[in-house]
């Protein structure tokens, strides 16, 4: 049995309260858990196969991100958000890193799936708790 991606998921602390943004945080997480399944190992770098596969859930991961960033944006818009410079900023940021990876992987850089599945991870989660929560507070207080 090859091992399964099983680690720390979408947790209570993440939720702002706001369905369609929970909901869409909540999925991504899921989504990360492919990674795991595009290997036999996490711990091993990919063979030229594997690459292929961690591109494909690279490519969903991304583009299902920049959906979510979207809809985020267009919520801080309608309540004119001050810190939505920030979370632009650093939204494109992540895409472009996550593009980086990919060319990286591509041009044979060889890393074990769990570090490109940590990084989703950790960014994902430093970005919800650290930028997308107090978005939460500012929100309930000025919608309608
Ligand atoms: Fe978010
Ligand atoms: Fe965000």
């Amino acid at each position: 049995m090859p091992p399964k991606l099983n680690l720390a998921g979408f947790t209570a602390e993440y939720l702002m309260d706001i369905p369609e943004i929970d909901e869409q945080h909540k999925l991504f997480f899921e989504l990360l858990d492919k990674i795991g399944d595009a290997t036999d190992d996490l711990y091993k770098p990919l063979s030229d196969d594997e690459v292929d596969n961690v591109i494909d859930v690279l490519n969903e991961l991304r583009n299902y991100a920049l959906l979510h960033f979207r809809t985020e944006e267009s919520y801080m818009r309608e309540i004119d958000y001050p810190g939505l410079p920030k979370q632009k900023n650093e939204h494109n940021r992540f895409i472009t890193d996550v593009i980086r990876l990919e060319a990286e992987l591509l041009n044979g850089s060889a890393m074990p799936a769990i570090k490109i599945r940590n990084f989703m991870h950790d960014w994902y989660r430093d970005h919800i708790l650290e930028l997308d929560k107090p978005f939460s507070s500012f929100y309930k207080k000025n919608s309608k």
